[in-house]
């Protein structure tokens, strides 16, 4: 592998390899640009203290200090095209993904503030939307030039668990909070509970895709797939139980590799059968997500699986939730942790009341009650599944690691 190159500033060394930076630094100077950053912020589990006022000078004064956190966001209102343009390429040489904002909404403007080496130029006033669009394209691996989806399989431990009801309120949060265009399948094409949760109507969608594997492309999930909000899009299928539908690995794998090339997060809602079914299905997805209740049953099945989901993928990382957990368990966290050798990612309550609220409406648990412990714990997730980067800050901004000199 080639040496990260590196940057000398003032004396300084910075490597231009970022992994050991901060994630996110924002430089506002008006409160809309701020009260949307630290919005972007929140939702990444970004510290606060990744947003500071003052425009590109503060910045520029703070790359004195240490090396800027990996993706910069620089207000550069009132600067002078020419100083700007110095600036931000100074702050681009170091390796930062930089994107400016401003006021002036001028095509020769942007393109002479783009070769300063900056990612994007947003004109204000900012929303958090726009800012989290911009986000999803730099924090792509590959930075976007490549296909860069990631496909997570979704999968309960036994029947009942709550597999559905979290496959749909992560594949919501990733398109609601952390905008990334997702895909949405459940695989249960006979019997799947998606289109009923989310009140929609089913399609033939996948049984189409399975008679005619060929035509599963862009258009066709276009078609096939129902839209709800402005990033997630659905497919969910009821087919008779007497029509036997024709499956076979690389049917699932065309449609994997279609959705794999058409969205940012593919949630597959997974039978538990297909794991004998469609190996190479398995083999594809990049998150495994197994979801059981605190049972001897769910315990015995949550090992099974994962012994299965290791020889059928062993990149996938497995992330094990426990769901519907009453305050009198069958077997505590412990317990199950001990008998797993591993933990638990999550431990979700039973909330009849809060879930069937959300069935009853037809809208996922995370638009109904967003504060719901299961959402935010299911946000978390959702950060690392989207391969959003951690926020290690401990002092603030600039502030955890001091440049090496030389
Ligand atoms: N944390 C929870 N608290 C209370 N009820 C829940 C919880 N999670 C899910 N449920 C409810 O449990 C039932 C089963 O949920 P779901 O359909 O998501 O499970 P599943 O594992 O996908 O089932 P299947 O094996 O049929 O596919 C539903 O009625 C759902 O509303
Ligand atoms: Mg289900």
């Amino acid at each position: 592998m080639a040496e990260p190159a590196r940057v000398i500033q003032s004396g300084m060394v910075f490597e231009e390899d970022t992994s050991d930076r901060e994630p996110f630094g924002a430089f506002y100077q008006d409160e809309a640009t701020h009260a949307a950053a630290a919005e972007i912020a929140q939702l990444r589990g970004w510290s606060a203290s990744s947003i500071r006022k003052g425009g590109l000078p503060t910045a520029l004064r703070l790359l004195g200090v240490a090396p800027p956190p990996r993706i910069v966001f620089v207000d550069i209102e009132d600067q002078p095209l020419e100083e700007a343009r110095q600036g931000l390429t100074e702050l681009a040489r170091t390796g930062a993904s930089v994107v400016a904002f401003g006021s002036v909404n001028d095509v020769a403007y942007f393109r002479s503030i783009m070769r300063a080496g900056v990612r994007d130029y947003l004109v204000k006033p900012v929303t958090a939307d726009d800012l989290g669009e911009v986000l999803v394209a730099i924090e792509q691996p590959g930075d976007g030039a490549r296909p860069r989806g990631r496909l997570v399989g979704v999968i309960g431990a036994r029947g009942g668990v709550g597999a559905s009801t979290i496959a749909i309120n992560t594949a919501w949060i990733m398109a609601d909070r952390l905008s990334r265009r997702t895909g949405l399948v459940d695989m249960d094409i006979y019997a799947g509970s998606i289109a009923l949760a989310l009140d929609i109507e089913p399609t033939r969608g996948l049984r189409e895709a399975f008679d005619d594997p060929k035509r599963v492309d862009e258009v066709f999930l276009q078609n096939a797939m129902k839209k709800i909000g402005k990033n997630l899009h659905v497919l969910a299928t009821e087919e008779p139980f007497d029509d036997l539908v024709p499956m076979t690995d690389d049917k699932m794998l065309m449609l994997a590799d279609t959705m794999h090339g058409n969205f940012d997060m593919s949630i597959l809602d997974l039978p538990r059968h297909f794991i004998l079914r469609e190996p190479q299905l398995f083999a594809r997805c990049d998150d495994f997500v197994v979801v059981a209740e605190l049972t001897l049953q769910s315990l015995r099945d949550t090992n099974r699986l994962r012994k299965l989901l290791g020889l059928r993928n062993r990149k996938a990382k497995i992330h094990v939730i426990a769901n519907r957990v009453s305050s009198r368990p069958d077997i505590t966290v412990g317990e199950f942790e001990k008998g797993m050798e591993s933990t638990l990612r999550c431990v979700f309550p039973l909330d009849t009341k809060a879930v069937t609220r959300a069935s009853m409406e037809g809208r996922p648990l995370a638009a109904t009650t967003p504060k719901h412990k299961i959402v935010d714990g299911l946000h978390k997730l959702c950060i690392e599944l989207a391969g959003i980067p951690e926020d290690g800050r401990r002092k603030g901004l600039f502030g955890r690691k001091a440049p090496r000199k030389k």
